[in-house]
């Protein structure tokens, strides 16, 4: 039996606009994804989950559908292929992160789930290569994606990442930050498709508004580098996201509310419709969590977690 894990993730700043090749920076959250493979005999694939369990046939897994393991399925595809080795197993999957919120979650179980079962056929993948093959799964799953999720899910810490170079940096930097949760699941596959369809509808709007993403990203990495403050920016961005429309009303009030309560700078994280909200709060933290949870949002503080996929002794 192995068992692996791998950090969700609160992106930062740059989501959206890093579809389109701008820059992105990144945080691994201290919430993990667990996924304990062991073979069988058979070549059933029994998947439970806090989200779905199912029974699965090898063909089920490159079938397409909705289904809230549709990333399970794809990374044990593509590492079956890159293995050239096929087996049944029984897969436990617990993510300590809610589905479709905007924390990373369906990154790290792919992420978690690419080592766990390579390692059990006995393949050593390079962290480099499960980052590209996770990439693939949500590349195959939802269309479009950026490599933001995946690479954080891989490497953890705080990275800035580059699409167009096919890169990521480390970035060093301390940040106190609190997470509100909408609990309003959403699918980041049907946000894409909406900020997709803006841009085509208006290309001399909404692509000025994206390579501003793309600054604002930049700016704040040349900051956090050099211990500057990044608030007003967080707030800059959120308007920006605002313009893409995929915010909605809840999350914008818990930002202005967590503002109003004295955090630097607020804004969503994730895809948006739903999902969650960051504040940065070095001081007034109890002030900013009650004002969140009176937007009727969970809110917790979080660390940030400096590890990234790593197998559990
Ligand atoms: C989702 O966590 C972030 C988006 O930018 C999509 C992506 O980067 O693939 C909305």
């Amino acid at each position: 039996m192995i068992k692996t894990s791998a950090p969700g993730k609160v992106i930062l700043f740059g989501e959206h606009a890093v579809v389109y090749g701008e820059p992105s920076l990144v945080a691994a959250l201290d919430k993990r994804t667990y996924v304990e493979a062991d073979e069988r005999e058979d070549d059933r694939i029994n998947i439970t989950s806090n989200v779905d369990s199912r029974s699965l046939s090898l063909e089920d897994l490159s079938r397409g559908g909705e289904d809230p393991l549709r990333y399970v399925r794809k990374a044990l595809d593509l590492v079956f292929e890159r293995v050239e080795e096929s087996t049944g197993l029984e897969l436990k999957i617990r993510s300590e992160t809610p589905p479709a919120s905007g924390l990373g979650s369906s990154a790290s179980v792919s992420v978690a789930t690419i080592l766990a079962v390579s390692k059990l056929l006995g393949a050593d993948l390079s962290p480099r290569e499960i980052a590209d093959m996770g990439h693939r799964v949500e590349l195959e799953v939802q269309g479009a994606a950026s490599p933001t999720d995946t690479s954080i899910a891989t490497f953890g810490g705080m990275l800035y990442v580059l699409p167009k170079e096919k890169r990521v940096e480390t970035v060093d930097a301390d940040l106190s930050l609190i997470v509100g949760y909408t609990g309003v699941e959403r699918s980041t596959k049907v946000l894409v498709e909406r900020v997709r369809a803006l841009r085509e509808s208006y290309p001399s709007i909404v692509d000025p508004i994206i390579k501003d993403i793309g600054k604002l990203t930049r700016e704040a990495r040349v900051r956090l580098d050099g211990g500057g403050e990044i608030g007003d920016l967080m707030n800059i961005n959120h308007g920006l996201l605002e313009a893409l429309g995929v915010c909605t009303e809840q999350l914008s009030r818990a930002v202005y509310a967590a503002r109003d309560a004295g955090a630097q700078g607020a804004k969503l994280t994730g895809a948006g419709g739903g999902g969650c909200m960051i504040a940065l709060a070095a001081e007034h933290q109890g002030e900013v969590m009650r004002a969140i949870e009176a937007c009727d949002c969970s809110a917790m503080t979080s660390s940030l977690s400096r590890e990234g996929v790593r197998i559990e002794r």
